[in-house]
């Protein structure tokens, strides 16, 4: 049984391990090795600590627990992707590789469009890297569009990312 909850303080370590993770895993081949072997969970911890706790940060959390577990998360909030007037973004959704192709994903993305609707937006749009075919696969099979192509920037390299919408969050409720 996985429960989707918002995400607490404490859980910031745990939410950092799965990120480092899901990157190492799903990114192979595709970011630096140098890189990815750069990202730990120690490093990434701070931040999301402060994330989780300042009054004034505008994105929200969501956590997959399984009895206390955490084995995914995904962050929403306002658009950084340029969008029209009503579109909120979903930042990231990572899932570790034991608790995927289980449906948990497929929740996730309605709970996510359910706090994007919480929070005053009617539309979602997102990121993912040009050459990710599983999280492109993933977005295509819940019906997002195809709407732009971008670089995304790291520390000291670019990727080619593409953005897909979905003109109505009552797509990702049901
Ligand atoms: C992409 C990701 C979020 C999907 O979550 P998931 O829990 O595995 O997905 P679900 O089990 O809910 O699958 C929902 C549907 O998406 C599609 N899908 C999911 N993973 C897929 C894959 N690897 N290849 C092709 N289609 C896929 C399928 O159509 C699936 O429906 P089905 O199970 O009825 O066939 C998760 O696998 C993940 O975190 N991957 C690594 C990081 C990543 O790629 N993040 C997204 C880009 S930022």
């Amino acid at each position: 049984m996985i429960e989707i909850r918002p995400a607490k303080v404490e859980d910031a370590h745990e939410i950092a391990s799965v990120h480092v993770s899901v990157w190492r895993e799903a990114y192979f081949g595709v970011m630096p090795q140098a890189y990815l072997e750069s990202l730990t969970p120690d490093a990434r911890a701070g931040a999301w600590a402060e994330r989780l706790t300042d009054p004034e940060e505008p994105t929200r959390t969501l956590v997959a627990d399984r009895g206390g577990q955490i084995v995914g998360f995904c962050t929403v909030g306002p658009p950084r992707l340029e969008a029209p007037e009503g579109f909120g973004e979903l930042h990231t959704i990572n899932i570790l590789v034991t608790a995927q192709h289980q449906g948990l994903g497929r929740r996730m993305m309605a709970e996510a469009a359910r706090t994007l609707r919480d929070l005053g937006f009617s539309a979602l749009t997102l990121s993912v890297l040009r050459d990710s075919p599983a999280g492109r696969m993933f977005y295509e099979s819940l019906g997002g569009t195809l709407s732009g192509r971008h670089m995304d920037s790291y520390d000291d390299f670019e990727l080619p990312a593409v953005e897909y919408r979905w003109a109505d969050l009552a797509a990702l409720l049901a």
